[in-house]
């Protein structure tokens, strides 16, 4: 069975206004309701468990009964922090599940991406979708500064899609404040990783010119 955990507790303060960014409208639909039907549309069937935080129930509630593909999601509360929140997802996803962990403010991912991460993580384990990059990028040293080969570096991007038993049991580790993905938590306890082909189009919308150019791209 497919199942997802959509995490959307986050404040998104960043963006600033009354409404969370999750909620905000995108060419005629809320941010979480696109994102919910690319995952639908994939597989109908599959089990999704959005994680929410307490203060936005009501703009939950209003967005969710406008679309099939949010009416059937379980709800969970978040927690502190991303890590919390997708521990809290996963407590309702049960074993032998291939599961997604998708953030709610990325709802231009492809049918493409979807079907590379969770047949990579059916066979494999764990399928993690990212880009390469095309700017030059630097490290901040004590001494100021140091490029790094571009070649070996890629963008990460979600759903990053496991095995559900797998991901359950590296969540179950103490939190480490590195940590700013799921895969780095599947990695510390089980090793490598599954890279796929993510789509450039797959931007996690987090400031209101992001907004322009996810309704740009629709
Ligand atoms: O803050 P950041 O941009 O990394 O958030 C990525 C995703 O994680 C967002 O969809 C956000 O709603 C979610 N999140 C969460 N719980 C938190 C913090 C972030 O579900 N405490």
């Amino acid at each position: 069975m497919n199942a997802l955990v959509v995490v959307a507790a986050g404040s998104g303060r960043r963006m600033g206004g009354p409404v969370p960014k999750q909620y905000l409208d995108l060419q005629g639909k809320a941010v979480i309701i696109h994102t919910l039907e690319q995952f639908y549309r994939y597989d109908p069937k599959i089990k999704i468990v959005v994680v929410l935080a307490k203060s936005h129930l009501k703009f939950w509630n209003k967005t969710s009964s406008s679309s099939e593909a949010a009416l059937g999601c379980e709800v969970v509360t978040g927690g502190e922090n991303r890590y919390d929140s997708v521990r809290n997802g996963l407590q309702l996803i049960p074993n032998g599940c291939i599961v997604g962990i998708h953030d709610a403010v990325r709802p231009l991912v492809s049918q493409e991406t979807i079907g590379r991460c969770y047949r990579a993580a059916h066979e494999s384990g764990s399928g993690i979708p990212v880009l390469e990059m095309e700017d030059s990028v630097r490290m901040i040293t004590a001494r100021g500064s140091e490029n790094l080969e571009r070649e070996r570096l890629r963008r990460v991007q979600t759903p990053q899609v496991f095995k559900s038993e797998l991901i359950r049991s590296a969540y179950d580790q103490a939190f480490a404040q590195t940590v700013t993905d799921d895969a780095s938590v599947y990695e510390a306890m089980h090793g490598e990783l599954t890279l796929v082909a993510g789509n450039p189009e797959n931007i996690k919308i987090t400031k209101a010119s992001d907004l322009d150019l996810a309704s740009l791209i629709i």
